[in-house]
């Protein structure tokens, strides 16, 4: 693993002030047996330190192994060698653990309240309080209005914040995302990053994002974790001024040279991929 530094060398910021170590992956591998007996090897010997309150973008081709590193960190499933440690201790699912997924994966028959009142049914609260911060998370993502809407008579943008809502009530001190905003129009998904930054902020979770989105990677992390083939091939150090969602960031010369150097990483990483379908293709023509 490397950390790149930019021309100009000391641009690459420092890890955040508290910078004790938090999730740490030493040497982790892990593979997967195909119902046609052969072996796919998904993470193959992942070392990461995540500090505490860090914001770390997770980046890479599909099939890179991203996904699989969030369920490691979760504790849903295990490594087969290598040690994952929070805080010291191997993970377990549970309410420690906020988990977005890419499909929100919200009850249908249960309305927006509702879904997130039964994700803290595993805490030590009275149905009062359950109810109470089902409310507190859902006017924090500025749904309020809308807790006894069930999730068909719900926008995209207005599931994915209760998605949210439902992964931040359990108050995670992880919260692990699945490139949560994929599926959001432009404009809804800057909103949702910049709901999301403000959130980090306030309750300062470690945050792990996935994304396929250079763009969404620099406006969003402290570092980014550039993957390939089940490996971490470069650790970024994002050392932009925040707040970043603004329109002199997008033109700032610093903002514009770590975006196109990951914007090419990541488009040769897809191109010299033997198991990626635009392999060996002439994007030029
Ligand atoms: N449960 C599983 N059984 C078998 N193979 C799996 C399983 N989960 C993941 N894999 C394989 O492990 C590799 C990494 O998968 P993973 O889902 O982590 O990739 P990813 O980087 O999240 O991809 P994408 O960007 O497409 O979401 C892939 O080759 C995938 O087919
Ligand atoms: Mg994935």
């Amino acid at each position: 693993m490397s950390v790149v530094h930019f021309p100009g060398g000391d641009r690459v910021a420092p890890k955040p002030q508290a910078s004790k170590t938090l999730l740490t992956f030493a040497d982790v591998h892990k593979r997967f047996v195909q119902p046609d007996g052969s072996v796919n090897t998904a993470i193959d010997g992942v070392s990461l330190d995540i500090a505490e309150r860090e914001f770390v973008a997770l980046i890479g081709p599909s099939g890179c192994g991203k996904t699989t590193i969030l369920r490691l960190a979760n504790g849903l499933i295990v490594p087969d060698a290598g040690s994952i440690r929070i805080d010291g201790r191997p993970p377990e699912p549970g309410p420690d653990m906020g988990f977005v997924f890419q499909a929100f994966r919200l009850i249908p028959w249960a309305n927006a309240q509702a879904n997130i009142e039964f994700a803290l049914e595993s805490l030590d609260l009275s149905r009062a309080e359950r109810a109470e911060r089902a409310r507190h998370y859902l006017d924090l993502v500025g749904l309020s209005r809308s807790a006894k809407a069930y999730p068909a008579q719900l926008s995209g943008g207005m599931k994915q914040r209760v998605a949210l809502a439902r992964a931040l009530a359990g108050e995670p001190r992880v919260l692990l995302m699945d490139e949560p905003f994929a599926s959001l129009d432009a404009q809804t998904r800057e909103l949702m990053q910049g709901e999301l930054l403000s959130i980090w902020r306030r309750l300062t979770p470690t945050v792990v994002f996935v994304t396929h989105s250079v763009d969404e990677a620099l406006v969003l992390a402290d570092t980014i974790v550039v993957m390939g083939a089940g490996t971490v091939l470069e650790t970024i150090r994002v050392d932009l001024p925040r707040p970043r969602l603004t329109v002199e960031m997008r033109a700032d010369p610093r903002f514009l040279e770590q975006r196109s150097y990951l914007w090419n990483r990541i488009r040769d990483l897809v191109l010299t991929d033997p198991a990626s379908e635009f392999f060996g293709r002439n994007l030029n023509e």
